[in-house]
């Protein structure tokens, strides 16, 4: 042992000598032997050195002169400082640096080091410990209590777990600790207390839980407390004067409540930062808070504050920052928008949101007195109404003007080009009128453009295309005119939206410089010509909405027009052929539009002169083909509403008894269209319910070279199909939104049409088709469950369809086909009970079980199961019905807890009946009656 020793030292003593450390290292080896071989362990446990920041850590220089390692100035030299921050080094930290018994300073932080925190309690001179963003797991170990010199301790941004070591309190001279960015759990210990020379303690980013102790708030030397991102729940301590050091406090994104207390700003005189955002504070705004004169930034959005909004805010010549939004703050009259009158005193604000409350009136002159470096306003989702003062020109500095979703009116072009520094500007969802003004083209720094959902008329000014936007949203006006080239011009846009306006003419052919676009809303306009093929070279692109125009002619079957997951093209009368996914009608014979032609006159010619409604009983009207020629205008192409399982429909109003009806024409080419009518003739003739899909009358004719000629006439659902409701795009959303009540209804509907079909009209009838599609709202919103094409009679030795059944096997639609079908299974009412789960399901999630996340074993049904009952809320519950039931908690006091039983109730239903073994699920009359009793909890809620 001795001679091993010896012999290091032999080697090492000319190696260090030869390379001129020179008087440095003329003392005696022996003292620094230590360090050299801690050092050199140290090395050895790194695995990874990619800049290679330890190449010159060898014996052939002086340790001292290390990269990153600094001694102690006098002999014998010892390691005083290890420096090695940012140099992505990997591997374990060893054990070896606790024999650097005169390090003072260890800062590897912003490395890749893993594993434990290594043992360092012998290192009484260590004042400074920099462990953070690393890659550390495990506790942290209670031995490092012993370095009780420990002035800073940052081990920040690790994968540390466990509690905060009780034994912590025994670094007294700690000044700093950093412990945020962790996965630690546990409670704050109330004994931090005795470290009396704490002045920042940052724990936020962890998962601890508990109140907030008493004690923490008694730390005389206490600046800055951090405690946001965490579990922490209870109320702010009540008694904050001990803590009166205190600068900066941040409790955001907890549980903390109640209410903050009202002598905050009294207790807390230096205060310069407090940020207490998403938590479920509630009551007044202290008016205390205008007290601590240095205060720089507020943040108390995400809450449930009531009442006005203290004008005492005005105190704070200081304030730069000051975030109210997503509360319940009101200002209904002079009295409640004094506060905005008296913020003209915060000659620094910067930042001001007061979006998502319940301000009323419009915004007051007064704005003008603002700070004139004022760089966001954002005043979104209130009903703020009137005119925008046009004072608010003077905001140069104005770099986001957020002022959406309110009921203001009057022009922008008054107001909004001067404020030159604008980078995102949205006044969507109001009543602005007039034009866009084409001097908007001027504000060079603009990048977002959101007009939609307001009233502004006229054409969309060359000039914009002077801009480098990244989101153009126009939707929702009555912009007419053409569409300006120039906006070929925008080279880094994402989203261009220009759906219904009255814009004419074609998609200029600029646009194929558009190699950033991802999404081209043109929907509903008056566009026509030929479909702008060129959009073909714009890879990026992910949606191409050109619904509801007149383009016309051949769609190329390539590129985006060959998906029909990124392309939509319906309701565009002139167009044929494309991918088949399309439904389009193919382009076969010469001219386009003369082909669509014959593809209808091939089907109906027969009709002429003859009708049959041979099956229906008296009571159903009689209709004669031209009755519904005239009725859908020749079957015009414009009247298309849809496609069937098995044809087209076409909306029509029969003359006579001016009832608008749809007309469903069987196309006897597509296979089983025959047999999907007689089906549906069989099925209809003997039921009616009121959640069915009432049916007219039927025809069906043999013309003399043997064509037939099959059509169903249904009243006219003016409210479509539950699918559009459900999946709509974005630009609807605000139209077409079902709240909870409604898709609550919508499921009893369906529900009880299945439980008639099932049990109660006479024979057992099987849907074998239910999905949204096929659920029609009428007028009050009430569901009929329609198409019958692919119905079955269940068992049933008297009809000759109970014996086809089994040799055609079922289709259904995939995700809402029930396993067993699959395998080879008969159609049977559990089948209907699997897909009425399915929908349910898809009504409340607002997912298709054919969504793209459902990949990899993972289904809707897994998906939902996953965070049953826990946590609903969070991952499976449609966003629109989230925020729907957190109003009903919060304006119609609505009990969290009733709302969220319902919709467990609801979902575990659902699942029942998605059970894989048809025998486990319930059948359709107890599924009824449990959507009833769902139902019936609800009524009382006051909701839309
Ligand atoms: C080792 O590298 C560091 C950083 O490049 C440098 O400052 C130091 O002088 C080097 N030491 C020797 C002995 O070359
Ligand atoms: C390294 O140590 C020497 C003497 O001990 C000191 O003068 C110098 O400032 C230190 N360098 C760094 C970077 O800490
Ligand atoms: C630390 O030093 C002690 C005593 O000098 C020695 O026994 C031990 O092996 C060293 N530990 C490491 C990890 O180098
Ligand atoms: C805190 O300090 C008090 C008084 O000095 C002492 O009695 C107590 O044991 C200390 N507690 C901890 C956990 O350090
Ligand atoms: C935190 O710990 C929990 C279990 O205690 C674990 O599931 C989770 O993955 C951890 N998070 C991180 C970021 O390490």
């Amino acid at each position: 042992m001795l001679l091993a020793k010896l012999t290091v030292l032999i080697i090492v003593l000319p190696l260090l000598l030869c390379y001129g450390v020179g008087n440095v290292y003329s003392s005696t080896i022996h003292e620094n032997r230590e360090d050299l071989g801690s050092l050199l362990d140290f090395k050895q446990g790194i695995s990874s050195d990619p800049n290679g920041a330890l190449t010159n850590w060898t014996t052939s220089s002086h340790f001292c002169r290390w990269n990153g390692v600094n001694c102690t100035s006098t002999r014998p030299y010892r390691v005083r400082k290890l420096i090695l921050t940012g140099l992505n080094l990997g591997g374990e930290i060893s054990s070896s640096l606790g024999n650097l018994t005169s390090l003072n300073y260890l800062d590897l932080s912003n490395n890749s080091f893993l594993g434990h925190i290594p043992h360092l309690n012998k290192l009484q001179n260590l004042e400074y410990l920099y462990l953070g963003s690393n890659l550390l797991q495990s506790v942290i170990p209670n031995a490092l209590t012993n370095c009780s010199n420990l002035v800073v301790l940052d081990l920040s941004g690790n994968n540390l777990n466990g509690v905060i070591p009780p034994r912590i309190s025994f670094l007294t001279k700690l000044a700093y600790i950093h412990l945020d960015s962790n996965n630690l759990t546990g409670s704050i210990p109330a004994f931090l207390r005795n470290i009396t020379n704490l002045q920042i303690a940052s724990f936020s980013k962890n998962r601890l839980n508990g109140r907030i102790p008493d004690e923490v708030m008694q730390m005389p030397n206490l600046k800055e407390l951090h405690l946001n991102q965490n579990n922490l729940s209870g109320q702010i301590p009540q008694a904050l004067s001990n803590v009166s050091s205190l600068q900066g406090l941040s409790l955001t994104s907890n549980m903390l409540g109640s209410t903050v207390p009202s002598n905050i700003g009294d207790d807390l005189p230096n205060l310069t930062i407090l940020y207490l955002a998403s938590n479920n504070f509630e009551g007044h705004i202290p008016n205390s808070i205008g007290n601590p004169l240095r205060l720089e930034e507020i943040d108390l959005s995400i809450n449930s504050f009531t009442g006005q909004i203290p004008t005492s805010l005005g105190n704070l010549s200081l304030l730069s920052y000051l975030n109210l939004e997503r509360n319940m703050l009101q200002s209904t009259d002079n009295e409640g928008w004094e506060f905005f009158h008296a913020l003209r005193n915060c000659s620094s604000l910067t930042s001001l949101s007061l979006s998502s409350n319940k301000l009323q009136g419009a915004i007051p002159d007064s704005i003008a007195n603002l700070s004139t470096s004022l760089a966001r306003l954002l005043m979104s989702g209130n009903s703020l109404s009137g005119i925008v003062p046009q004072s608010i020109g003077k905001f140069s500095s104005l770099v986001q003007l957020i002022l959406d979703d309110n009921h203001l009116t009057g022009t922008i072009e008054e107001w909004v080009s001067d404020l030159t520094q604008l980078r995102y500007f949205s006044v969507a969802e109001n009543q602005f009128t007039g034009v866009i003004p084409p001097n908007l083209g001027n504000l060079k720094s603009l990048l977002r453009l959101h007009l939609s959902y307001n009233n502004l008329q006229g054409g969309i000014p060359v000039e914009i295309g002077n801009l480098q936007l990244l989101m153009l949203n126009l939707s929702s006006n009555k912009l007419s005119g053409e569409i300006p080239g120039t906006l070929g011009n925008f080279e880094n846009i994402q989203t261009i939206q220009m759906d219904q306006n009255i814009l004419t003419g074609n998609v200029p052919s600029t646009f194929s410089n558009l190699h950033t676009l991802s999404m081209l809303n043109l929907s509903h306009n008056n566009l026509s010509g030929s479909l702008p093929s060129f959009l073909n070279d714009i890879n990026s692109l992910t949606k191409l909405d050109l619904s509801y125009n007149n383009f016309e002619g051949d769609v190329p079957t390539n590129g985006v027009f060959d998906n029909a997951t990124i392309i939509s093209l319906d309701h565009n009368p002139g167009l044929c052929g494309g991918a088949t996914d399309l439904h389009l009608p193919s382009c076969h014979l010469g001219d386009k539009r003369v082909g669509a032609v014959n593809y209808l006159v091939k089907i109906l010619i027969p009709i002429f002169g003859f009708m049959s409604i041979q099956s229906f009983g008296e009571h159903f009207e009689k209709v004669t083909y031209n009755d519904l020629s005239v009725a859908t205008r020749d079957f015009s192409e414009s009247n298309l509403i849809g496609r069937g399982s098995h044809g087209l429909v076409y909306r029509g109003k029969l003359k006579e008894s001016k009832m608008e009806v749809a007309v469903k024409v069987f196309d006897l080419e597509m296979r089983g269209a025959e047999r999907s009518f007689l089906s549906e003739c069989e099925a209809l003739r003997s039921i009616q319910h009121r959640n069915l899909l009432p049916i007219i009358t039927a025809c069906s004719t043999v013309d003399n070279v043997g064509n037939v000629f099959k059509a169903l006439v249904y009243e006219l659902m003016p409210n479509g199909s539950l699918d559009t409701w459900l999946h709509h795009n974005r630009e609807e959303e605000a139209l077409k939104r079902l709240g909870l009540s409604q898709r609550i209804s919508i499921a009893v509907n369906v529900a009880d049409a299945l439980d008639y079909l099932h049990h109660d009209c006479g024979r057992p009838t099987v849907h074998c088709d239910l999905k949204p599609n096929n659920i029609l709202l009428d007028d009050d919103m009430n569901a009929l469950l329609g198409d019958f094409g692919i119905a079955r009679f269940y068992q049933d030795p008297q009809s000759t369809w109970a014996g086809s059944v089994s040799s055609i096997g079922v289709k259904g639609t995939i995700g809402y086909i029930p396993p067993e079908y699959g395998g080879g299974g008969h159609a049977s009412t559990s089948g209907d009970v699997y897909s009425f789960g399915i929908v349910l399901l898809e009504i409340f999630t607002g997912k298709r079980p054919t969504d793209a996340m459902f990949i990899d074993g993972l289904d809707i049904i897994i998906f939902v199961e996953n965070s049953f009952p826990d946590q609903i809320f969070h991952h499976v519950m449609d966003a629109h019905l989230v925020e729907e039931c957190q109003n009903l908690t919060q304006e119609n006091n609505v009990p969290e807890k009733e709302i969220y039983k319902s919709l467990v109730d609801l979902l575990q239903l659902a699942l029942s009946c998605t059970r894989s073994l048809p025998s486990e699920r319930p059948n359709m009359k107890q599924v009824a009656s449990q959507m009833h009793a769902i139902k019936a909890s609800q009524s009382g809620w006051k909701c839309k």
